[in-house]
């Protein structure tokens, strides 16, 4: 009869131990009692970027790296961007199931009640240089947001931890669209709750001289299933943001800055804006093989867009996309650059060094010739990244706050400076 357990035996000392599995895991504390001596701290493990460590036990989303899987609360994702609109998913994201149509109708009232932003946070805004990096802007404004809504830090109230969450993803898309119409230098649009959740983002982004400004249905459900796409993705790096920040009990408004902070990097949420910069670079297809050559030498940069922690497969946010970029480039005409992307993933899928590392187009790899079809510069790629990905932060952020078993997140290191004490003023 085989048990639910780990045999370790420690060289050092002779000694075995044995620890119990779970969920295919191990408990890290598990490996202190393993110690040469009583002065011995135990073993610890050691998982720079927490490659093989699971920080946390989540009912929200699914991944199977291998197969491409993604779902949310069980429903596929291809399901799910058929067939549902943002805030429903957002709803799914958050209360575990879809609402029904009563909820439904609910939950995009209590939302669309706070898409309106304080002048304070408009006017912060607009005191930004006008080029400033609209991925810092956002970052700035909603960590604002603790300032205008002190409650927030009571985190232990259901009811007023649920008020945050309806203000963070209402207020999100708000911030995205204000920050990108000072970029532009034009007025700001206030929000018209007579629209749906995704066109009024449109109108507060696109809205000029229009009297009654209408978004185009193509572009609106293609932004809808953009931000279906980017809701949720588990445990990445700015969802880990958003828990470690969380775990200190600090606001949701902090936590949510710092969450957005950490998608701002090339190696996360900003690949998009990166993976539009290369294909500018690449200029036509007949530069891709070169390309492609240098990328392999280690000469430049990655083949942005490329590769993905989990999925080591095709991510089968990308496959939506690509059909949905061919939509979108209908209305607005197709951008020369699809055919750049198109070679790229054409001769890197027949590459010996992408196939045998599993490296596929991620998500960010067409997202980002989307938005350029609707006219955004690069640089707000990340902010439409950022905005759908509230919901799936905040979700997180509940799901933490209510885990009995999750602690302030606070890992161990190796230290490796000196190991004598050192007097101060000697050379
Ligand atoms: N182009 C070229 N080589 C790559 C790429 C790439 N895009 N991605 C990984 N590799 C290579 C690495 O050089 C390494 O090769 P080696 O074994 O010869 O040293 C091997 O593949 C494994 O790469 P790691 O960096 O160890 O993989 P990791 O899981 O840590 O990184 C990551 C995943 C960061 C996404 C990586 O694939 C990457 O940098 N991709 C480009 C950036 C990008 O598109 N990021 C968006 C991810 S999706 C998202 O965050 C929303």
């Amino acid at each position: 009869m085989f048990r639910e357990t780990l045999t370790v035996t420690d060289n050092r000392t002779g000694s075995s131990y044995e620890l119990p599995i779970e969920q295919g895991t191990v408990k890290a504390l598990d490996l202190r009692q393993i110690k040469v001596g009583d002065n011995d701290f135990g073993l610890m493990s050691y998982d720079p970027g927490l490659t093989n460590t699971a920080s946390a036990k989540s009912a929200i989303t699914f991944i199977d790296g291998d197969q491409g899987i993604l779902r949310y609360r069980g429903y596929p994702i291809e399901q799910l961007a058929a067939h549902s609109s943002y805030l429903e998913t957002a709803y799914l994201l958050i209360f575990g199931d879809l609402p029904d149509p009563a909820q439904l109708a609910g939950w995009v009232r209590d939302v669309g009640r706070h898409t309106m932003l304080h002048t304070n946070i408009q006017h912060l805004i607009e005191t930004f240089r006008y080029n400033a990096h609209p991925m810092s802007v956002f970052i700035s404004a909603t960590a604002s947001l603790s300032t205008l809504y002190p409650d927030a830090r009571r985190i232990a109230d259901p009811a007023n931890r649920l008020l945050q969450v309806e203000r963070m993803i209402a207020k999100a898309a708000t911030i995205a669209a204000f920050t990108y119409r000072h970029n532009q230098g034009w007025p700001c649009n206030f929000p018209d709750d007579s629209l749906s959740f995704i066109g009024n983002f449109l109108r507060m982004m696109f809205r000029m001289t229009e009297q009654r400004y209408l978004p185009n249905p193509v572009l609106e459900r293609a932004v809808n299933i953009l931000f279906i796409l980017h809701a949720d993705h588990e445990q990445n790096c700015g969802t880990n943001a958003m828990r470690v920040i969380g775990s200190s009990q600090a606001d949701p408004y902090s936590a949510l800055a710092g969450a957005a902070a950490a998608l701002y990097g090339p190696l996360h949420g900003a690949a998009n804006e990166a993976v539009l910069n290369m294909l500018e670079q690449i200029g036509s297809p007949a530069n891709v093989p070169a390309f492609l050559e240098r990328v392999k030498r280690g000469e430049g940069e990655r083949l942005m867009g490329f590769g993905h922690r989990v999925y080591k497969n095709y991510d089968p946010r990308c496959r939506i996309i690509k059909r949905t970029a061919e939509e979108v480039f209908e209305v607005t005409g197709r951008n020369p650059l699809l055919d750049v992307a198109l070679e790229l993933e054409r001769i890197a899928l027949q590459d010996d060094y992408f196939v045998s590392r599993k490296l596929y187009p991620n998500v960010d790899f067409y997202s980002g010739l989307i938005y350029r079809a609707m006219k955004l510069p690069a640089s707000m790629f990340t902010v439409m990244f950022a905005v759908p990905r509230t919901c799936g932060w905040v979700a997180h952020w509940l799901e933490l706050v209510a885990d009995p078993e999750q602690k302030i997140s606070r890992p161990r290191q190796i230290y490796t400076g000196s190991e004598a004490e050192r007097a101060p003023g000697r050379g």
